[in-house]
């Protein structure tokens, strides 16, 4: 059965995205290293009649990763779509003084849970010379952040990583694409799904002023932006950042 791993889907945007790619057909292994999390998202996937089962993993943790491909392979018996969406932004503060272990923490979740993600399932994908992976990225990673430099940091290196293996396996059957969002609401990040901006207190000038459209993203609009990068419709581009920041993003 065509299968989905999506990291970080017990809620906000993996969330969105794992209910997306299940009714659009796929069995959906639901990766979270929060247990509940997973195990309530995958139990709400199966009660609306689709496949899909909880997985648990630390995407920084090297064990954790080759364990959590090898029990999807077993459960579903390949991975046609990997979305590396799992991340955390890490608190807002000035660089001189960011805290050393949660500068570490924020590289090694963002980035390299996303390049480790990537090389426990590629060798699979590899194989049947077919997939695709989606990163999730952010404007961040274009545009800099202040006050959030190791997540920009981080996010900055999964454009690179995406251009770089999206060169490297065009040959091969997979294409690889990332996704970068503005802001986006209903998430922890942001927690305001739905709010009208006038109730969005401070965040709202700074939306106001930097988007466009003058509103967050819902988490669906990322989710269907994510599915048309792993249907078949999208038979042309790899490497891209595919920009979902209401008109913010100048390139
Ligand atoms: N929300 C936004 O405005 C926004 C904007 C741009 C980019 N993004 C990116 O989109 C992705 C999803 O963000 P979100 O806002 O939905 O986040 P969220 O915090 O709402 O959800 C993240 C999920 O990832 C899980 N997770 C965190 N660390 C993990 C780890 N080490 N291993 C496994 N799972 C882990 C969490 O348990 C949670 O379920 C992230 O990569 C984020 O950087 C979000």
């Amino acid at each position: 059965m065509r299968t989905a791993l999506v990291t970080g889907a017990a809620t906000g945007i993996g969330s969105a995205i794992a209910t997306r790619l299940a009714a659009d057909g796929f069995a959906l292994a639901v990766a979270d290293v929060d247990r509940a999390g997973a195990e309530a998202k995958a139990a709400a996937l199966r009660d609306a009649g689709h496949e899909a089962a909880a997985f648990v993993a630390d995407i920084a943790d090297e064990a954790d990763v080759d364990r959590l491909a090898r029990e999807v392979l077993a459960r579903f018996g390949q991975i046609d779509v990997l979305v590396n969406n799992a991340g955390i932004t890490g608190p807002h503060g000035p660089f001189a003084t960011y805290d050393r272990a949660t500068l570490r923490r924020v590289i090694e979740v963002d980035l390299v849970g996303t390049l480790l993600c990537t090389q426990a399932v590629l060798p699979s994908m590899l194989e049947r010379r077919e997939g695709r992976i989606v990163n999730l990225a952010s404007i961040a990673g274009k545009d800099g952040n202040p006050n959030l430099a190791p997540y920009a940091a981080a996010k900055a290196g999964v454009i690179a990583f995406t251009k770089s293996l999206a060169r490297e396996l065009a040959s091969s059957g997979i294409l690889v694409h990332a996704i970068a969002p503005g802001g986006v609401g209903g998430t922890s990040i942001t927690k305001s799904a739905g709010t009208p901006l006038r109730d969005l207190g401070a965040q709202r000038t700074s939306v106001l002023a930097t988007t466009p459209l003058g509103r967050l993203a819902t988490p669906e609009e990322v989710a269907a932006l994510a599915s048309w990068l792993c249907s078949p419709d999208c038979s042309y581009t790899t490497g891209a950042v595919h920009d979902i920041s209401g008109g913010r993003a100048t390139y």
